[in-house]
């Protein structure tokens, strides 16, 4: 039996941890497939005591299976899931203060500049949006209030890359939060946090849902404090997924690695995409040497 201890103290490939991580056996009947939990609250055995669940807004046994894993997938201590990736991505910019200051890379998900550009703007919120392959036009755009870099590598719908790991370093020297929509790549080709990066962002409608019947969005990371708010975000916003979002990913959990290689065999801008990240990352993290290398070609 693969334990929680030694699912996250050993070298599992992520076929392994896609259908183990996070799977504990059900506590209360020994079931193996960790149960959906469809309810909305809890009988608590006395009054300010719980056994760990309340209200299913605030945790759902379910949810924390499904986000156990998807931290696994990504190499974090830390996963949140959220109903949809444009949620999570709501979430994330709730750090973020009126005056605070954006660097977002020019060729996000067009969702992505909607939330930025036409709603989030209105909040006192500055965004900045470059072209984050040119690593100069990035620094001239960095200010001193400058908060966050949101980065989504490959983006949605150019595949522009961009050096996770120098635009970190960059990044971190002004105190500036990484975020990495890394929706694209897919845990199995890229871990944008080995790279530098603090939080990672998925919609899980893409790639780790694979069978597209299931909308969220997850978010990645291994800072304790910045999920602590997040956390607290997630239950005070309440844009939680329903227990059964992790039903898709579970059962389909070899598309979630193989799906980028599958499109291999196919055509257009994604196979172009998938088979130069395959030549050079078969089996985890493109290093910057490679990113900068693909960038430039
Ligand atoms: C790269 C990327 N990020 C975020 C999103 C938003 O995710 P969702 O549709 O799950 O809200 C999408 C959706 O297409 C996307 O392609």
């Amino acid at each position: 039996m693969l334990s929680k201890e030694n699912l996250m103290s050993e070298q599992y490939r992520i076929e392994t941890l896609a259908i183990h991580a996070g799977q504990e056996p059900d506590p209360s009947t020994g079931a193996i497939m960790t149960p959906i939990y469809q309810t909305s609250t809890y009988v608590l055995p006395e009054v300010g005591q719980n056994r760990g669940y309340e209200y299913s807004r605030s945790d759902n046994p379910t949810r924390t299976a499904l986000q156990a894993n998807l931290a696994a997938l990504e190499g974090a201590k830390y996963g949140l899931a959220f109903a949809s990736g444009l949620a999570a991505t709501d979430i994330v910019m709730r750090l973020m203060r009126p005056g605070d200051h954006i660097v977002v890379g020019d060729d996000v998900y067009g969702g992505t500049y909607r939330m930025f550009d036409k709603v989030l703007k209105h909040y006192g919120l500055n965004f900045s949006f470059v072209d984050l392959t040119d690593l100069d036009a990035f620094q001239q755009a960095l200010r001193a209030e400058t908060k966050l870099v949101w980065l989504e590598t490959p983006t949605n719908p150019n595949l522009k890359l961009a050096d996770i790991a120098a635009l970190s370093e960059l990044a971190h020297a002004r105190q500036a939060l990484v975020v990495v929509d890394n929706t694209f790549a897919s845990s199995y080709l890229q871990n944008p946090l080995a790279l530098g990066a603090d939080l990672v962002l998925h919609s899980t409608t893409k790639y780790l849902g694979g069978h597209s019947d299931v909308v969220g969005g997850a978010v990645m990371l291994n800072d304790q404090a910045i999920y602590e708010q997040l956390k607290f975000l997630q239950n005070a916003i309440g844009s939680v997924p329903a227990p059964n979002a992790r039903r898709a990913r579970r059962s389909k959990a070899i598309d979630i690695a193989s799906s980028p290689r599958s499109s291999l065999s196919g055509t257009g801008p994604e196979r172009a995409f998938a088979s130069r990240l395959m030549s050079v990352a078969p089996f985890g993290s493109v290093s910057p040497a490679a990113v900068a290398a693909i960038a430039s070609d």
